[in-house]
């Protein structure tokens, strides 16, 4: 048995997203570590972002369905040709994209394979993939996978908003992908018309590829208005547009996700998904494909978030937090830094730690969505993620429980 640490790009992995000690030591994800917290100490978990009511009873029947007609067996390694077509009917109708269902979607095992897969098929050693920072974490797990280099641009303090001076400093001819996610995860920020056209004009001038993270494209409130990237002049052609059922259904652990763009991009990706996963979820694609036809589901999802996200925010105000109101996803970014001299915590990470005995409740730093070390972490030591996509008694419970921090 070794007694060092293998060498190898799991190295690169652990260091990128934070899970390497300075003694080598590899800690569990932050999230695992929350959700563990939780259990021991009954708090109320709002730190992992799954929902706590299933999806639609139609769409667990559809794949009972499948199942009980024998679609057990590997599905052909695109995706089913009823997913597929779905995904392309979406698209037209939501948004008017024209995508063609056999050269130009892939489906793959959730969004977070068909992230990888794109940036380990784009991108590689001597390369530079530009995001948003903070970022969900596997965007950082899947550059350090490919061996690339990662370029986070700060969102601006003041309210999560695109800084696009900062992100046409980062692009060089080394860039090869811009990754881009909005609705965004952890902050909510819904990405305007405007913020995505100053995001596709450079580029097409740096000749990059924009993948573009939209799980929560239905998850979106008041007049926030989810617009995809690729809908913009001259970026359909240079855009891997990936989204899930997951978030838009309450399936999140059917993994059943997708990405399309023009069929060169597609073919790419493919040929490093096939080696992946090749193929999975035989009976839950055909019902997701079901599922995709019903824009009611979705929007009733959406409806009741608003209430429960307004729920949470007023709770965490109240407790003397202060938020920046989300226009999309379930998680709202509340700032501690009120609250932690009071307290005697250090910053959002040391916060978390001590919430559950503070006040029954767990949340995540949102240092852990960004790069280890880097100057958004510091400016963003105080905050902290909470998600209100949890039944509203749930929420009227923890924002009671939240409460005591106020006193
Ligand atoms: C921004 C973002 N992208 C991707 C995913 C993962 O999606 P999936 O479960 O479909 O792999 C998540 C899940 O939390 C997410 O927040």
């Amino acid at each position: 048995m070794p007694t060092s640490p293998p060498p190898g790009r799991w190295n690169d992995v652990a260091r990128a997203t934070g899970l390497l000690g300075p003694d080598g030591a590899v800690a569990q994800t932050i999230f695992a570590e929350m959700t563990a917290l939780a259990a021991r100490t009954g708090a109320i978990n709002l730190g992992q972002g799954f929902p706590d009511v299933d999806g639609p009873e139609f769409i667990r029947t559809a794949a009972k369905d499948a199942i009980d007609a024998g679609r057990n067996q590997y599905p052909p390694g695109d995706g089913v040709p009823e997913l597929r077509r779905a995904i392309a009917d979406h698209q037209l109708r939501h948004y008017g994209l024209d995508v063609d269902p056999d050269t130009e979607v892939l489906v793959t095992t959730g969004a977070t394979e068909a992230l990888a897969a794109s940036i380990l098929a784009l991108a590689g050693p001597g390369d530079e993939v530009v995001t948003l920072e903070p970022f969900y974490d596997s965007h950082a797990a899947g550059i350090a996978l490919a061996g690339a280099t990662h370029v986070p641009v700060p969102l601006t303090a003041e309210g999560f908003r695109l800084d696009a001076a900062a992100l046409r400093a980062a692009v060089t001819p080394r860039t090869r992908l811009i990754v881009l996610n909005t609705p965004h995860n952890p902050t909510g920020t819904v990405l305007t018309r405007a913020e995505l056209e100053q995001v596709a004009a450079i580029a097409r001038e740096s000749d990059a590829v924009v993948l573009t993270d939209e799980v929560y494209e239905h998850l979106t409130f008041g007049d926030a208005v989810h617009v995809p990237i690729a809908t913009l002049p001259g970026m359909a052609e240079r855009t891997l547009t990936v989204s899930s059922s997951g978030k838009t259904f309450s399936l999140t652990g059917w993994k059943v996700g997708w990405v399309h763009g023009p069929a060169e991009l597609v073919t790419a990706v493919r040929t490093v998904k096939q080696f992946l996963t090749y193929t999975s979820g035989a009976p839950f694609q055909p019902a997701i494909a079901r599922a995709l036809g019903d824009d009611e589901t979705p929007r009733a999802l959406a409806t009741s978030l608003a209430a429960r996200r307004d729920l949470l925010c007023e709770g965490l105000t109240a407790a003397g937090f202060d938020v920046v109101v989300p226009q999309g996803t379930y998680f709202v970014v509340a700032d501690g830094a009120h609250l932690l001299g009071r307290l005697g915590v250090a910053d959002g990470h040391d916060l978390c730690r001590r919430l559950p005995e503070l006040a029954g409740v767990v949340g995540v730093p949102v240092s852990a969505f960004c790069r280890p070390g880097s100057p958004t972490s510091a400016a963003l030591a105080s905050r902290v993620r909470f998600t209100f996509v949890k039944r509203e008694d749930v929420l009227r419970d923890a924002v009671g429980r939240l409460h005591r921090l106020a006193s």
